[in-house]
Parts: C-alpha cells; structure tokens; sequence
C-alpha cells in the first residue's frame, strides 16, 4: 500500500471533521486540567498524602474496611544534552562540557534523593510499589552510578513488588551500553524510545538527528539484555513531515518490532513553550495532512497486529496496556495511556505531579534551581495542585473511560456514584445529542454513548471538552478560551 491509497473519510465526514478541527482544547491528561490547579501549601500537600494512606470508597470518603491503594512512583530527571525543537516536556538543556554541570546535577541529585526521603516519611511505605517510572528530560543524562543512587534510595523506602513495571525513558542518542545494563540490573523491566521520526529533513530541522541504526542498535541491546517491553514515541505533524514521509517511518518502526508504540499529535503552544518558536511553521503539515497521518498510521499498525488504544497509542495484544484496556485498568497521565488506574501516583523531582486518587493533584516546581532550593532549604518543593470535588471524580471517572475506552457507560457511573445519569448531565446530553446528529457519537439500546470510527475517534478531545466543567459549553464545537494544543 503506497501513502495514497490510505483510509480517508466520506465527503460529508470530512466536512464535519474540518467544522470540528484545529480547535484549542485539552488532552485531559489530568482532570481538572493543571490550569485549574492553585497555589498549594506544603501543609495541604501533607494533608492529601496522610489521607492517601486510608483506604477510601469510589467516591472519596474514607472507608476503614478498605485498604489504601498500592504505589505507583514518578521520578523526574530534567536534564538533556541539546534542545529538540519540538519538545514540550519539562526540561533543562545542560551540556556535560559546561564548567557548572557537575555542579548543577550534584544539587539536583542532592534534593531528588531527599525529596525521596521526605515523600517516603509520609507515605506509609508498607503500601506495595506496583510501578516505577523515570522520565524527562532524559533519564540516562546520568551516569550509571548516578542511575544506581537513586535507585537504591526508593528501594530504601519502598516494598518494591515482585514482577513491579519499572520504566525508563531513553534517548538513542545519549544511551550506552553501560548504562541500559546497569537499569536493566535494577530491575527495569520496561524501556521507552523517544524515536519520534526517521526523515532525515524533519530530524535536521527540528535537531535530534537520530539515524535508524542507531535506534536499531539501541533496541537490540535491550532486547538481548532482556527488557521486556519496548516502546517508541513517535510524533506526526512535525515540519517538513509529508504523509509519505510519517508512512516510511511507520515502516521502518514496524521493521524494528516495538511492543507499544505512542503515536502522537504534535502537540504545540508556542506562546507558552518559547523554544518551540524556532520551529518553520511555514512548514507543518495542514489539519487535513495530519488527518491523514493518522489513518494511514492506525491503519498500518494494526495490520501489523497492534491493538489501537485510546488516543494515540498502539500495543501488541499481550502487552501489558492492551491487557490493561481489557481488563479495565488503565488510565490517562502525563505520561499518556498507561496501566495502574487502580494506583496512587506519587510523584518526585521538578514539575513531577502526584495524583492521589480521589484526594487531589500535587505538583512540584517546576524549575529545575527553585525545586532544589525547596526541598534543601524549606523541606518542600510543592507548588500547586488541586483537591478533587465530589463532581470532579465523577468526571474524571467518566473521562478516563472515554480516552481509554472510547465510550462512556452511564450504568457503570450510576453504579459507582448512585447518580442519575441522565438527570446529572442533563446539560452534557443535549450537547452530546448535536455530536450524534454529526454522526461523532452513537447512543446504543444499552445506553452506553459510543465514539464513531473512524470520526468520533479522530474527534475525542471535543467530545471530552463536553464533560469538561470547567470549560466554556460551547468548547466542544467552538474551541476553549485558554490556550491549549490543537485537537486536530
Ligand atoms: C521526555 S521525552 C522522552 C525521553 C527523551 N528525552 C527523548 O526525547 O528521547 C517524552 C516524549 O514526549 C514526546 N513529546 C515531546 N514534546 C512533544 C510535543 N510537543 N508534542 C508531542 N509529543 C511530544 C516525544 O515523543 C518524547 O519522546
Ligand atoms: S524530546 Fe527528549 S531529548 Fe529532546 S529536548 Fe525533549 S526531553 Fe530532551
């Protein structure tokens, strides 16, 4: 199959995806969005961590009779070695000549480890640690002893569980042998590639020149040192990307056979995120291309045998998110779809979020110097982060079966929240009734509100932005006011 003849939408499809498209709305990878969150004091940080550690019903309240959820542990490491013009994460570009860098990564290490201490002190640690995830920035930005350090540190804490995901992202470019084995000997058992594209044109303009071999090279040493999961990151809407160019890509991605795959959106808000103004926006690809990217990825990859799941990620069928899409577990982070809904997220490092389930959103500073300085001299880095309302979980419920999932089930809602489904969102259903004459939802017989295929899935955000209170009503079909990244 050439990039041509990939899928494409019906006329009157088309016509609808282009009213729906090109909107600014969120990617809920949390729910309240972070732009919702306030200022948090450490001692209201402390108050959501001691109530963490009681068991707790669906709806929030405490429940002596439950035991509280096992762990889940994010470490930032915020460090890269040069700027990917693309980039949207929370980093700081450190060059290992400079004069200062030692120094600088010292004091990082420093507060990351005691950052550690502290959230252990307030954790009960007898609480299993089901899920481990280092990522960035760039992990291996460190040296091994350095990778050692701090895993050593958790393991002090925490009751790391027997078969625990321990992930690692890593960039091809700046990993070594040395370094995947000593992860690997700590028991990482899960690695993910920033791989991104293999266009040379696209990779030279927005600075990660990263040829093939080299990400093959990479794959094969974790394979031959045992991990048993590799993922990719993958981005369309990239400049100078064409459908033909993301189609070789997805080839040669399909040719080094990843377990999971996150194919994602280009996600850009450069009036927020200023290195992303070097990028030719002369150059990036139109709604219409992008469209096209996606279908013609989503087709390619699940003729190679990969499961689609929820937005944008791709699994083999005995991987691990696609048994967690089956068997209900998993959830949208910051790190995308991913096992563990069932898990409280504690999060360590610059920018890092714990999501303690139920409770409420912590976040850490997210500058790299003002983070080390908290936790150093004050104890505490916390900066922001949200208490969770009643109707917040019951929309966070709800949203996370809809990116996961692609649909909502008011049953399973009124079950979990003893709500009246139709009565509680009766605002919601009438925007949802203009959705389903555009043919971007469907109302089943047994209630369950469905996303068409392939319009509603190409359209998810919008009808995400419908259950999003704290948008404007009309957002789902006219944009949020804040600025978020494009849905399409
Ligand atoms: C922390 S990086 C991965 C590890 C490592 N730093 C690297 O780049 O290889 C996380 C991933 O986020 C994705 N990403 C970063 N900026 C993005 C953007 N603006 N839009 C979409 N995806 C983005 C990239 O695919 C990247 O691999
Ligand atoms: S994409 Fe990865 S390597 Fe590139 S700047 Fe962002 S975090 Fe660093």
């Amino acid at each position: 199959m050439n990039a041509a003849s990939a899928p494409t939408l019906s006329p009157r499809e088309l016509e609808i995806f282009h009213r729906y498209a090109g909107l600014s709305l969120p990617r809920h990878v949390a729910y309240p969005m972070t732009n919702w969150w306030q200022a948090l004091s450490s001692e209201q940080a402390d108050q959501f961590f001691a109530a963490s550690n009681k068991g707790r019903a669906s709806d929030g309240a405490v429940d002596a009779s439950l035991a509280p959820p096992d762990l889940s542990l994010y470490v930032h490491i915020p460090f890269c070695e040069s700027l990917c013009k693309f980039c949207g994460c929370n980093k700081v570009i450190l060059k290992k000549e400079r004069a200062d860098a030692p120094a600088r990564v010292d004091r990082f290490l420093e507060a990351l480890l005691r950052d550690i201490d502290l959230v252990a002190d307030r954790l009960d640690t007898t609480r299993p640690l089901r899920q481990l995830h280092f990522g960035g920035g760039s992990p291996t930005y460190l040296m091994p002893e350095q990778l050692v350090q701090i895993h050593e540190r958790i393991s002090s804490h925490f009751d790391i569980a027997p078969g625990a995901e321990q992930a690692v992202e890593v960039d091809p470019r700046v990993t070594t042998f040395e370094q995947l084995t000593t992860l690997r000997n700590l028991g990482f058992n899960r690695i993910s590639l920033g791989v991104q594209d293999f266009d040379a044109q696209v990779q030279q303009h927005v600075r990660r020149v990263q040829p093939y071999e080299m990400v093959e090279r990479t794959v094969e040493q974790s394979r031959s040192l045992g991990f048993q999961s590799v993922n990719f990151d993958i981005i369309f809407g990239l400049p100078y990307q064409t459908v033909e160019s993301v189609a070789r890509t997805i080839e040669q991605v399909i040719a080094l056979g990843p377990d999971r795959i996150a194919y994602y959106h280009y996600a850009q808000v450069p009036a927020k995120i200023a290195t992303q103004r070097g990028i030719d926006h002369t150059r990036l690809p139109s709604s219409d291309e992008k469209l096209q990217m996606f279908l013609m990825g989503r087709e390619r990859f699940t003729a190679a045998g990969y499961e689609f799941i929820g937005l944008d990620h791709f699994a083999r069928p005995d991987e691990a998110l696609a048994r967690s899409l089956r068997d209900g577990t998993i959830t949208r982070n910051f790190q995308g779809m991913t096992t563990g809904l069932e898990l409280d997220l504690v999060g360590v490092g610059p920018s890092a979020i714990s999501h303690l389930r139920r409770i409420g959103f912590v976040q850490n500073a997210t500058d790299t110097d003002a983070y080390a300085e908290g936790i150093l001299e004050a104890g505490s880095a916390v900066a922001r982060g949200t208490s969770l309302s009643a109707d917040d979980i019951i929309r966070q419920t709800l949203l996370e079966e809809l990116y996961g999932n692609a649909r909502i089930d008011p049953r399973r809602l009124e079950q979990q929240f003893g709500i009246d489904f139709d009565t509680y969102f009766a605002d919601e259903r009438k925007r949802l009734e203009q959705l389903e004459q555009d043919s971007i939802v469907q109302f089943a017989e047994d209630r369950r509100i469905l996303l068409t295929d392939p319009l509603g899935r190409v359209l998810m955000r919008n009808v995400a932005a419908v259950f999003d209170a704290y948008l404007e009503p009309d957002a789902f079909c006219r944009g949020a006011s804040h600025e978020y990244s494009t849905n399409a």
